[in-house]
This record gives C-alpha cells, sequence and structure tokens, in this order.
C-alpha cells in the first residue's frame, strides 16, 4: 500500500509564555503587560501544527524536559494529530521556553531559553535518521536552527539520500555552515536572515531580489525571502518571482514565518509547484498574523484557499 507523503519537522519545541503590551519596555523598566496566556510554540512544534492543521501526516522530531512544560508544548500537537513518537525526553533538562511580547502592530520581541532543545545525545541523533530513512517517498524535511546542528545537518543528509526536498528557515538569525546550506534545497529567511546569509541588506522586494538571486548560486538553489509587508520574492531555477499578499491589519506576527514553512511544505508534498506553495504560504501567513498566538494563527485549508486569490503576483524588476 501507497504511504502518504509526511511533513518531517525538525527543531524547536517550546512552552510560549506571551503578554501583550502598549509598548516595548525602557531598560530598567518594569511594564504593566495584560492579555497572558501560556501556550505551545517552538519553530518545529509549530510547522507539525499547520501541516497537521491541513490534512498532512506531520511528524516532530525535537526535544522537552522531563517537566510540566512539556504538556503545555506537547499537548495541542497531540490533540490535532501530531506524530510525537520521535519527540526525545531529556531527563533533568526543563523543556525549551520563549517569554513573548506583542505591542501594538504585533512585531513580537521574544526571548528564548533553548532548555531541552540543546541537550541531544546519540540515541536521539539515531532516531530522528531512521525516522527520516523510512518516511513514505516524497515525504518533505523542513528544519530550523533552534537546535544544534548537527541534529539538522543529519536529519538533511538522510532526508537527501531519500531524494526529499529539505526546507531550512534559518532562524533565528544565527551562523549557518555551508554545510547546511549545501544540504538545503529551499531556503526560507526573513530579511534579517537574507542580510545575514548574502550580505545584501534586504529593505524593500527590488533588493530582496538581489539577495534572492545572490543566494540562488546560479539557480541551483529556490530563495523564498518572506517580506515584513507581507508576501515573499521567490528565486527559483534562476527566476525570480515578487508575490504580493493581501493588506491586513496584523496583531502579532509570532510563528508567521513557521505558517509559511508549514504551508510551504505541505503544499510540495501534495506534488504542488513551488511557486503554488509560496502563494499559498503568503497567503496563510497573512491570514497568520491576524491572530495572536502561533498555533492559533495556523489556518486550515478552507482559510488559505479563501485567501489565495488575494496573492499577486508582482511585476517588479530588482534590476530596472
Ligand atoms: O516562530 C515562533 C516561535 O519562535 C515561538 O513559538 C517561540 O517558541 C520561538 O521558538
Amino acid at each position: 500500500m501507497l504511504h502518504q507523503p509526511k511533513v518531517i519537522s525538525v527543531g524547536s519545541i517550546n512552552a510560549d509564555f506571551q503578554v501583550r503590551v502598549d509598548r516595548r519596555p525602557e531598560p530598567g523598566e518594569t511594564l504593566t503587560g495584560h492579555h497572558f496566556a501560556r501556550l505551545s510554540g517552538g519553530k518545529a512544534a509549530n510547522v507539525a501544527f499547520q501541516a497537521q492543521q491541513l490534512g498532512t501526516p506531520a511528524q516532530l522530531l525535537g526535544c522537552v524536559g522531563d517537566d510540566d512544560l512539556a504538556e503545555q508544548a506537547l499537548e495541542p500537537l497531540r490533540q490535532i494529530g501530531v506524530d510525537l513518537s520521535g519527540v526525545n525526553v531529556a531527563p533533568d533538562c526543563p523543556t525549551g521556553v520563549s517569554m513573548i511580547n506583542v505591542p501594538p502592530g504585533g512585531a513580537k520581541g521574544i526571548v528564548l531559553a533553548e532548555n531541552a532543545n540543546a541537550t541531544w545525545g546519540p540515541e536521539a541523533l539515531h532516531n530522528i535518521v531512521e525516522v527520516v530513512r523510512s518516511a513514505p517517498s516524497n515525504s518533505v524535511l523542513v528544519y530550523d536552527v533552534e537546535v544544534p546542528e548537527e541534529v539538522t545537518k543529519a536529519a538533511a543528509e538522510a532526508a537527501a539520500e531519500r531524494g526529499f526536498t529539505r526546507i531550512l528557515d534559518p532562524s533565528p538569525a544565527n551562523a549557518v555552515s555551508d554545510e547546511l546550506l549545501d544540504l538545503s534545497n529551499i531556503l526560507l529567511p526573513n530579511p534579517v536572515e537574507a542580510k545575514k546569509l548574502s550580505g545584501i541588506k534586504v529593505e524593500d522586494a527590488p533588493t530582496a531580489g538581489r539577495a534572492a538571486a545572490a543566494l540562488a548560486r546560479g539557480g541551483a538553489k529556490t530563495i523564498c525571502i518572506k517580506l515584513y509587508t507581507g508576501g515573499c520574492v521567490l528565486c527559483h531555477n534562476g527566476v525570480l518571482h515578487f508575490l504580493r499578499a493581501p493588506n491586513v491589519d496584523a496583531v502579532d506576527t509570532t510563528g508567521a514565518g513557521d505558517v509559511f514553512a508549514g504551508v510551504f511544505a505541505t503544499w510540495l508534498s501534495k506534488g504542488n509547484t513551488v511557486l503554488e506553495a509560496a502563494r499559498a504560504a503568503s497567503a496563510a501567513s497573512a491570514y497568520a498574523v491576524t491572530q495572536y498566538g502561533s498555533q492559533a494563527g495556523c489556518p486550515d485549508n478552507r482559510e488559505v484557499e479563501a485567501r489565495l486569490g488575494e496573492v499577486q503576483l508582482t511585476p517588479h524588476d530588482p534590476n530596472p
């Protein structure tokens, strides 16, 4: 029997603690916030949640601690049906924690304590390689950089052996080795990460186009730079595409990049083209920023489809 391709998500699993603020605190200031919420988060967890939300089997590979925060992080994923059999529990270690503040306009600030995300033993590494090796054909691997690079490299190597698409979300904007870049065939940076990787300051669509073209290595890689104004600039097979997302009133950008990656991966796993996947991901992240919280902002198929027509291919030329 043929098995449906799945989305395998490798990276961080966190307990998110979110508070809304009317402005950012000054140095040394105690600021009163409101609407405190304990949520499930972590980039890989959010990606897996998004894929499963769209009806694609998702498997999460990551590490939690042996504390009550692990349940905060994992319970919503269990409820929706994400395969958690590849999640390791690190003894005597707290689960990863993100302290998130969300000001008006939604441009969140996050302080992350990696905790269990940084603890991967040889057995955990072996397990993720086995999971990738035994996954159905045409599965898609997605990974972030909130876990040690040896983890993502091992998963990406196993995925490359199977011929799976390997999607790197180079977030947060830490150093990424050339080796990991070489193993990845699709990169989804935001403007800050694109600058870190390319050396080109990304301020708008034309500069994003230049950075994407520089990172695409003559068309060998697909680069999709997510713009803060919504939409993205895609360089695929050496050709640039500019996708403009609908204007929305953003309230919280937390997890919008994970929604983008989760939808992109899901659409590829269903056999769509890269351009179709980028269009769906742009529509989905436009929805995500209108909701508070990462997983609460993951759209379902109906919500993605409803916004697809609002994403426009624009004719900007970065080198007029
Ligand atoms: O991308 C959003 C995620 O980043 C949050 O859920 C938080 O846990 C951090 O990892």
